[in-house]
């Protein structure tokens, strides 16, 4: 096959991470505007340009293929597409497919996730009291979560949990999040709030440090460094006392780009190189203009790959507003 993706920092590109869409059931505070302005359909990619594009990455050495949105599941046909890429599963081109879910609908669609071959999943969960549930996401219902947990569990699906530790709304919560975690045998990772998008609240107020996270967590609990590592850029540890996996992706206190292995297309088809810098190439463009040849895409995603920069530049002394990168992470995927 074609040679590996390598960028100029000697590191090779294995794992991509799609948008399907930047729509989304929810409204998380930290996330989105209460009225956002979403994409117009005909700038979205279709199902189809969404297989090509996937299937270009694929044939270039990608093996770990993540959807992402927006929540995935509220694109129309997107079983369609989980179905279409659990081929390449079949023939070993691609080893892990799977995706990033608000959980909202997973009740639906556990089985057939299951079925199509995707083994793990992660949940974007912040918290277990149904009132501040609602008010994160502006009106989510926590039942409909739990509901769809359980499915994703009895369909065999590894569950973890995402968790963006918020100073204001769940950092007293966060030892009981693990603990509840742990007990139903899923992973959780916490995550530092990055500054993406424009969105009302205050993500400055907001911010908080998970170095400091875990050093409050260290005095309630015994963490050894865990051998558990996934494509992505969490730290695991172990949690002695629970037994459980505990990961952190720290963007802001540290810097986890030396090891970076990934790189992400937005809904409407923007290949980002990485998710705090703002160059990127337009494989829709190429997509469109060469139906049924993917060897321009692969070339454009080859040359875009040569100019990956060697971080991103989010600041620690600037958490918050105004956005280090304009785009949302609900249309870039995370
Ligand atoms: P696995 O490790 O494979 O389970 O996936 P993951 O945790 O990397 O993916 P997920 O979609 O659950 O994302 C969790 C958080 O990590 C999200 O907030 C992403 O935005 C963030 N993230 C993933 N990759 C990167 C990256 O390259 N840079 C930064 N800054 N954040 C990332
Ligand atoms: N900073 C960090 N994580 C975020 N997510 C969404 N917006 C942000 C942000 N500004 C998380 C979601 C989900 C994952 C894909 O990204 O909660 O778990
Ligand atoms: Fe939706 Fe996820 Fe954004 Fe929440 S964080 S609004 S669930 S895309």
């Amino acid at each position: 096959g074609p040679a590996p993706l390598i960028d100029p920092f000697g590191r090779t590109i294995r794992y991509v991470r799609v948008s399907v869409t930047d729509r989304c059931d929810l409204r998380c505070l930290y996330c989105m505007a209460e009225h956002p302005a979403f994409l117009p359909k005909a700038e979205m990619l279709s199902l189809d340009e969404l297989d090509r594009l996937c299937g270009a990455f694929i044939d270039l050495g990608c093996r770990t293929l993540r959807l992402t949105g927006g929540e995935p599941l509220v694109r129309k046909g997107f079983m369609d597409l989980v179905s279409s890429l659990s081929t390449r599963l079949r023939t070993g081109a691609l080893e892990e497919l799977t995706l990033t879910t608000n959980g909202t609908r997973l009740a639906q669609h556990a089985d057939a996730l299951a079925a199509c071959g995707v083994r793990r999943i992660n949940v974007s969960l912040d918290t277990l009291d149904a009132d501040t549930y609602r008010r994160l996401t502006r009106g989510g219902d926590l039942n409909q979560v739990l509901a769809g947990l359980e499915a994703a569990r009895s369909a065999g699906l590894a569950v973890k949990i995402n968790v963006v530790a918020l100073k204001n709304d769940n950092a007293r919560e966060l030892p009981d999040l693990i603990q509840w975690a742990h007990s139903l045998g899923m992973a959780l990772t916490l995550i530092e709030t990055m500054p993406m998008g424009e969105i009302e609240a205050d993500r400055t107020d907001q911010f908080l440090s998970l170095a400091d996270v875990r050093k409050d967590l260290a005095r309630r609990w015994t963490l050894t460094p865990s051998a558990k590592r996934t494509a992505g850029p969490a730290q695991y540890v172990q949690v002695q006392e629970t037994g459980g996996e505990l990961g952190f992706i720290t963007p802001l206190t540290h810097v986890f780009c030396e090891a970076c292995n990934r790189v992400r297309v937005t809904c409407t088809g923007q290949l980002y190189l990485c998710l705090g810098q703002e160059d990127r190439a337009d494989l829709r463009a190429i997509l469109r203009a060469n139906p049924g040849d993917d060897a321009p895409v692969r070339a454009a995603i080859r040359s875009a790959v040569d100019r990956k920069p060697k971080g991103h530049d989010f600041r620690i002394d600037r958490p918050g507003a105004p956005p280090a990168s304009p785009r949302t992470m609900s249309a870039t995927g995370g």
